[in-house]
């Protein structure tokens, strides 16, 4: 029997394969009719989360439908804050909510109980690798330190993270040890998640656009490194993918300083620079999803460009940022083909 190939963990490796391997950020989500229908029945999105068999089912819906590369775990990075007990609910129509967090409240987390709240997900995991064909690569995730405390801060979603950059001037000390506690508690998370039987992680800090130079430096490069050097001391073989949405051209000293393995791009980023950072290790992205939901020549385009670029070396093909709700599923098809010829 010929050997299994898992080829998102091929190119995480180093190689370069032909057409690249697909999966896209978001790929379970309500753009499917099959998702929504999943999720009416769970009743709350975190319902949804914590309920193995429904995770999983949701997890393996894209699967099904467009045989992508890689499976990630359906779940959400605020997990962990309602782990940490800060009200964490999701409100149709505007997004997460949870108690803005503050000195006093940072004081006060107890990590401990966390890693046990988590286990539904955790059971999800396995649950879903015994599911999955043997090719397909399983990806778990979480939250960067960064991108989770801006909504610990906040208590909700905003345009430019104004209150956990101000929090940041203001309370420089309290701010370093929320992204301590969410670090040490991330890198526990992963390793539990690789034990279950994720391939590989992806950790988002999909506000890292926001920071300036220093913060950019204290916020998101280094509780990043320190999350991968936590894991790969512990997992020697994990592989780490890092995405840090609006880094731009910090994104060659972020892989240095960073460790990760791989490093997902977002839509601004030049192709130009792109195919300069794949000189240093393998990336992924960067379609701007929008092309997905305007498909017919403009998704075409988008997805021609990019192979032709960064096709020739270490690509792994997704999106730049998650997949929208407005998408159409037979455009995502559209994108395969095109793809995968
Ligand atoms: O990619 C996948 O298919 C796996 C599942 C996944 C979800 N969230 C499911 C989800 C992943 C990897 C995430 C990550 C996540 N969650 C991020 C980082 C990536 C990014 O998109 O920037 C962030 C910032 C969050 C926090 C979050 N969760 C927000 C801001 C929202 C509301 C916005 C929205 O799209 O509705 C969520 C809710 C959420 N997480 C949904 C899904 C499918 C939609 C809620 C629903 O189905 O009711």
């Amino acid at each position: 029997m010929a050997a299994v190939r898992r080829t998102v963990m091929e190119v995480l490796n180093g190689s370069t394969v032909t057409p690249p391997p697909i999966w896209l950020m978001r790929q379970a989500g309500r753009y499917l009719p099959e998702y929504r229908k999943t999720r009416a029945e769970a009743g709350s999105f975190l319902d949804l989360c914590y309920t193995p068999d429904l995770a999983t089912e949701v997890t393996l819906q894209p699967i099904r439908r467009y045989a992508f590369d890689a499976a990630i775990l359906f779940s959400d990075i605020l997990v962990i804050p309602d782990g940490l007990k800060r009200n964490v609910h999701f409100v149709e129509g505007s997004g997460p909510k949870m108690d803005p967090i503050d000195e006093a409240g940072i004081a006060a987390l107890e990590p401990s109980g966390v890693l046990h709240h988590l286990n539904p997900v955790i059971e999800a995991v396995a649950k879903i690798r015994s599911r999955l064909p043997e090719e397909t690569t399983l990806l778990g995730f979480c939250g960067a330190p960064w991108t989770v405390a801006t909504y610990m801060i906040a208590g909700h979603g905003t345009t430019d993270q104004a209150p956990a950059r101000l929090f940041g001037y203001r309370h420089r000390q309290a701010f370093e040890q929320l992204l301590a506690v969410l670090a040490e508690l991330s890198a526990d998370y992963l390793v539990a998640q690789i034990d279950a039987g994720a391939d590989a992680v992806q950790i988002f800090d999909s506000w890292a656009g926001v920071l300036g130079e220093d913060e950019f430096e204290a916020y998101a490069v280094q509780p990043m490194a320190r999350i991968i050097r936590s894991v790969k001391s512990r997992r020697p073989q994990a592989k780490i993918i890092a995405f840090a949405k609006g880094a731009g051209l910090n994104l060659r000293h972020y892989r240095q300083k960073t460790g990760a393995d791989m490093i997902g791009l977002d839509w601004s980023v030049p192709l130009s620079f792109a195919a300069d950072l794949q000189k240093d290790g393998p990336v992924q992205g960067n379609l701007d999803p929008m092309r997905v939901v305007a498909g017919g020549k403009a998704l075409d385009e988008g997805i021609d460009r990019i192979l032709s670029v960064l096709g020739h070396g270490p690509l792994v093909f997704n999106l730049g940022h998650g997949i929208t709700p407005d998408a159409n599923p037979d455009h995502v098809t559209q994108l395969v083909k095109r793809i995968r010829g």
